[in-house]
């Protein structure tokens, strides 16, 4: 390892300290947030190394800006993230102009030592090569030589590009590998690979509304000391996500024995209450969003009685999980 990585993960986990507060997380189903201030943010252990990561982290599948005004957002975005401690950017190269985007505006903002950057790969063709070239062009629009974690993308070209990964890990070019799916038709075979090779992380769809990998990858995950990372969290970007399932409708009035003042941080709160989960990671272009989502790693978090409270009041007002 040379120098300058040395320098920077000693900033990154000086700032985790400074700026979170650790969860106990690993099996309970029960853990608070006993902030000391009140912009601490709480944390989770990866498995694998002991690092600690904010719970609440950032999707960037829509970080293609088209004109000034929306740039501008996402660099507010960018800049309030690691302002409050928070550190997970998630990406890929499918997303568009979304690596380019996060390597310009991170390079602006002189935060990228900050940020733990989790992108994807795939080898659709088969082969390590490609993989190769990809993780290079990453490289390159990130504007970063080390990446923190990188994800075969839906598990595409896993056989090959694993190996390879585990590669980039030993001469330190890449920090945790990982792989990733949002369907549960994929679930057979992320589980195959759990039960068969060394993984840092998996990625998955998890929300309120959609709990089928409650059922056997969150255990198995926990089992197996795999940290998680949970997209769509709220259902996506579509109409239909669980937001608009509750638009005009006030939260429960129990919330607030959760610290909980949204409907965002209601959905979040859930995800990251289970024990299995290191990070949830939120589409967010808008600060407001960013703002709130940010309360769910702040105050009480609900216990395993809490979570069932939660779920017995969504399938009554939405219908049974799978719905959303
Ligand atoms: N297979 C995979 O690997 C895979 C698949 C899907 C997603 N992902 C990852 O997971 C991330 C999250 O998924 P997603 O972004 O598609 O869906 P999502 O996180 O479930 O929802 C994002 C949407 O919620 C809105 N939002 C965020 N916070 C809010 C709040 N507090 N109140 C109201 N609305 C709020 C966002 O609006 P604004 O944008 O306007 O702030 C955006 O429209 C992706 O960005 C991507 O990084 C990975």
């Amino acid at each position: 390892m040379n120098g300058t990585m040395h320098r920077r993960q000693a900033l990154k986990l000086g700032i985790a300290t400074a700026a979170t507060v650790a969860l106990s997380g690993g099996g309970t189903g029960h853990a608070t947030a006993s902030a000391s201030a009140p912009e601490a943010l709480a944390t989770r252990a990866i498995p694998a190394s002991g690092e600690r990561l904010p719970v609440i982290g950032l999707g960037t599948n829509n970080y293609s800006p088209t004109n000034d005004a929306e740039r501008a957002a996402r660099r507010a975005v960018l800049a309030r993230l690691t302002a409050s401690g928070a550190s997970v950017i998630d990406t890929a190269p499918a997303y568009r102009e979304s690596e380019r985007t996060l390597g310009e505006l991170l390079a602006e903002l002189g935060n990228r030592d900050r940020a733990f950057i989790a992108t994807k790969v795939t080898a659709a063709g088969g082969t390590a090569e490609e993989g190769q070239a990809m993780l290079e062009e990453s490289r390159r629009r990130l504007r970063t030589e080390l990446l923190d974690l990188v994800q075969v993308h839906n598990l595409v070209g896993v056989e090959v590009l694993l190996p390879l990964l585990r590669e980039q890990v030993a001469r330190r070019r890449i920090r945790y590998v990982g792989i990733t799916t949002s369907r549960a038709g994929q679930y057979p075979d992320m589980l195959r690979w759990m039960r068969a090779a060394p993984l840092d992380f998996v990625q998955v769809d998890y929300s309120l509304g959609n709990r089928a990998a409650a059922a056997e990858l969150l255990p198995l995950a926990q089992e197996k000391k795999i940290a998680v990372l949970v997209n769509l969290p709220f259902g996506g970007r579509r109409d239909g996500n669980l937001f608009s399932r509750v638009k005009g409708q006030p939260l429960p009035p129990w919330a607030a024995e959760l610290d909980i003042a949204s409907w965002g941080q209601f959905f979040l709160k859930y995800v990251v209450s289970h024990p299995a989960v290191t990070c949830a990671i939120p589409g967010m272009t808008q600060l407001a969003n960013l703002e709130d989502n940010l309360g769910a790693a702040r105050g009480r978090l609900p216990d395993a009685a809490q979570r069932q409270r939660m779920e017995d009041f969504w399938d009554a007002l939405a219908g049974p999980p799978g719905s959303v």
